[in-house]
């Protein structure tokens, strides 16, 4: 086993000029196979859960869960609650056992973002080993509990960015670039690549401190993930995909299958297809072979 801060694996990867899939899960089958398909890489792992699975599926079953799948996985595994704008419940999610937590004050004028992140921060070292991922301006689309239009997604501005990062003490950045949640509507969204060049210059040239997080993996062609990779960015996040991946594979099964009442014969195919999207992430994003 290892379970190892974000913050750790992240640095390593922005050293090397590769990032790490972070994957969104909604139940075990695909925890399971996101875990086998990163085993199978030989991959640094982040599993993700927003919000709302973490309350449906209740968060001290799925860190148990997590906790018993990575003592038996030999890669570096992290467990980070996604798009959190509660305050308290972070801090709860940390209390509980994730190692990273995200929490989104980005829809707060910027002094509030500051506040609320610091408060999540502060609570976080003070347990020791869970590292926090902090937003500022706002990626559009829907995840889970938190929706932005896309004529009111603001990006982040560099100078504000660094205010940001000092002020907080964030572990992990996710500045808006213009990508977004969802299915994106053009093949070549609008990406600003040269925005988060320009803050992983001013956060990391002097050493890497500070990883730089990418939203909106889903859609994304392997041509921006390679720039956006040089760019700084060192976790990609990955949610629409595999629920497509699910719901899509569970349908196909049923259609073809409409008189067998055979369940596991639908998480076994679920499972492959997600073990497949998984495997293409890493390879995309260079993490085979690096854990
Ligand atoms: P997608 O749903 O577009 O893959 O974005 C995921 C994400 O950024 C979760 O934080």
């Amino acid at each position: 086993m290892s379970i190892v801060t974000a913050k750790e694996m992240l640095i390593e990867a922005a050293e090397n000029k590769y990032a790490v899939g972070a994957f969104n899960i909604t139940d075990l089958v695909q925890m399971e196979a996101v875990f086998e398909a990163a085993v199978d890489k030989k991959a640094p792992l982040i599993i993700q859960t927003s919000v709302t699975p973490s309350k449906f599926l209740r968060r001290d079953v799925l860190v148990a869960i997590y906790k018993t799948l990575a003592e038996s996985a030999p890669i570096p595994v992290a467990l980070h609650l996604d798009h959190c704008t509660d305050v308290e419940y972070c801090k709860r999610c940390a209390d509980f056992g994730y190692t990273n937590i995200m929490i989104d004050a980005s829809k707060q004028p910027f002094e509030e973002n500051i506040r609320q992140t610091k408060e999540v921060v502060d609570y976080c070292h003070s347990l020791g080993g869970a590292s926090v991922e902090g937003e500022l301006g706002t990626v559009s689309g829907v995840e889970d509990q938190v929706k932005v239009a896309e004529d009111e997604a603001a990006l982040a501005n560099p100078e504000q960015s660094v205010e940001f990062v000092e002020r907080t003490g964030v572990d992990l950045f996710a500045p808006a670039i213009g990508t977004a949640h969802g299915v994106y509507k053009t093949k070549n969204p609008k990406v600003d690549f040269e925005r988060l060049g320009a803050i992983n210059q001013l956060l990391n040239n002097q050493w890497l401190k500070t990883p730089l997080v990418v939203h909106g993996g889903t859609g994304l062609s392997d041509e921006y993930i390679k720039r956006l990779i040089e760019m700084g960015g060192a976790k990609f996040n990955v949610s629409t995909e595999l629920k497509h991946t699910l719901i899509d594979t569970t349908y196909d099964y049923i259609s073809a299958n409409r008189e067998k009442y055979d369940p596991g014969k639908i998480d076994i195919a679920v499972k492959d297809a997600i073990r497949q999207v998984v495997g293409r992430w890493i390879d995309t994003l260079g993490s085979a072979g690096k854990a």
